[in-house]
């Protein structure tokens, strides 16, 4: 585990030495980004489509990330994947998506051809050429590894990666009992959004923006409830409601209500339905706690019904409530899993350049069972203030291009990040540096699991770089990090 046994680890420049202050170059220097495509985009389990995108035997997507294209097809011996370069001089065999059923892959320069199992069937003028050059190894498409979790295809150009469960078992098994590899999309969309890809991720990390950046929700929390105020902030919401049962219902149907606007996706319009009819109907307690209690449970008890009514595969939600262990929402590198009433909001985040990136959002919901579902489509993406977005994602886009730009700022130097609240900033950060470092399989793994966590999650020991100050959290959390001997 310590970083002590092994030997030559590489420099990395800007590394995060202290977990708490992340350094600036991080987001637009061209040769850390070089670097991350050289020693971290290469060795990473990475999603590379959701599975709907390809249901049909011959259904085939393009991956791109940065200057690698893969394209993952189903074959009759499941999904596999190939590097999109044609084995004659290098062309991309097919861009964007299709069905190659009947005919395979055919290069568009000279015509070779390669069938669902990346095998060269054709080589156009093959008497032309010398014969040990065209050794069958060597003129079949080359393989990706593959990999399959929550209804999605990951990929690693890495042979010698641990196997992608190894590196996800803890998320994945949180989120099992939430159905998470039947869920379908509902809508998908997407925005080249001006910064690095780590500070669009960073913006979706932490609760602790909802003050400033989302007025709208942080005006709904209850007096007392806002986890992240302490005793003297000014902006501590004196909320007008009264703390009696009904109050605090209401209170807790419009929070919902705003969520489902303004996200879209996470509480969704079914869910809000339910609220609203137990809100006329049910007979509350008058003590506010038990209330909201017994509201939530009559909720997810409703929920859970008139889904499977439908025939839709929704988990008990009160089975789900249950669970002890923290909701785990992101998963590393660049995926996001918001849970919420058997609906998932997801996202991935991609990067261009140094300082442009790829932003795509999912609604993820899940229909009955055996429904025919159209092929999702990857969006052509839309300006990140498009007024068609939902309000929330708008508000956190609108803050990542002035930050990009306050990032250059000759007077600073590293964020600063709130031990507590803003620790998986600092824990993947300090992961990515593992990867530039060449830890151990072993380290980058364990470490991976333990980054791959929840939001407002405190600094981690993740088993190398820089050991955190011990963190006991405050009332409003309730984790203790374990700091390492
Ligand atoms: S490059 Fe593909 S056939 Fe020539
Ligand atoms: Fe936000």
């Amino acid at each position: 585990m310590s970083s002590s046994a092994q030997t030559a680890l590489r420099e990395v420049p800007f590394k995060v030495t202290n977990p708490e202050l992340i350094p600036k170059e991080r987001y637009y220097d061209e040769e850390f980004f070089r670097l991350e495509k050289q020693h971290f985009w290469s060795k990473v389990w990475q999603m590379a489509c959701r599975l709907e995108e390809i249901p049909e035997v011959g259904d085939w997507v393009e991956y791109r990330i940065l200057d690698q294209s893969v394209l993952i097809v189903r074959t009759n011996d499941g999904v596999k994947a190939y590097h999109n370069a044609c084995r004659h001089r290098g062309m991309e065999l097919a861009q964007g998506h299709g069905n190659c059923k009947n005919e395979g892959f055919i290069c568009p320069f000279h015509g070779w051809r390669y069938n669902l199992e990346g095998k060269n069937t054709f080589t156009w003028g093959r008497h032309l050429f010398s014969e040990e050059t065209l050794a069958e190894v060597d003129i079949n498409l080359q393989p990706v590894r593959i990999d399959f979790w929550a209804n999605c295809a990951f990929i690693n150009f890495d042979e010698n990666a641990a196997p992608f469960y190894d590196y996800i078992k803890p998320i994945a098994d949180r989120l099992a009992p939430h159905n998470v590899d039947k869920l379908q999309v509902e809508w998908w969309t997407s925005s080249v959004v001006p910064c690095n890809w780590k500070l669009a991720m960073e913006a979706f990390m932490e609760g602790l923006h909802t003050m400033k950046t989302h007025p709208q929700i942080h005006a709904a929390f209850l007096p007392g409830a806002d986890r992240y105020a302490g005793p003297r902030d000014p902006d501590t919401p004196a909320s007008p409601l009264k703390l009696t049962s009904e109050g605090v219902i209401d209170n807790f149907v419009k929070f919902q209500q705003l969520m489902s606007d303004g996200m879209g996706g996470m509480v969704h319009a079914t869910d809000m339905e339910v609220a609203r009819d137990l809100q006329k109907t049910m007979k509350l307690p008058q003590d506010p706690s038990e209330a909201i209690a017994q509201f939530q449970v009559a909720m997810h008890d409703e929920i859970t019904k008139r889904a499977r009514a439908k025939g839709i595969p929704m988990p008990d939600l009160n089975e789900i409530a249950k669970i002890r262990e923290p909701l785990r929402r992101y998963c590393f590198p660049n995926v996001f899993l918001l849970a919420r009433f058997g609906n998932m909001a997801a996202y991935r985040i991609r990067p261009l350049t140094a300082e442009t990136t790829l932003f795509e959002i999912w609604s993820l919901i899940l229909y009955p069972e055996g429904e025919k579902r159209p092929r999702p489509i990857a969006p052509t993406p839309i300006a990140p203030d498009d007024p068609s977005y939902p309000e929330i994602p708008l508000q956190d886009y609108s803050n990542l291009p002035k930050q990009q730009l306050g990032l250059h700022s000759t007077s600073f130097k590293h964020m600063v990040l709130s031990r507590e609240v803003e620790g998986l900033i600092s824990n993947y950060q300090r992961l990515i540096d593992g990867y530039l470092a060449g830890e151990s399989e072993e380290n980058l793994c364990q470490a991976s699991q333990i980054t791959s966590a929840g939001l407002d999650w405190p600094i981690e020991d993740i088993g190398f770089g820089p050991a955190p100050r011990e963190v006991v959290r405050g009332e409003a959390f309730s984790t203790v990090v374990k700091v390492r001997a």
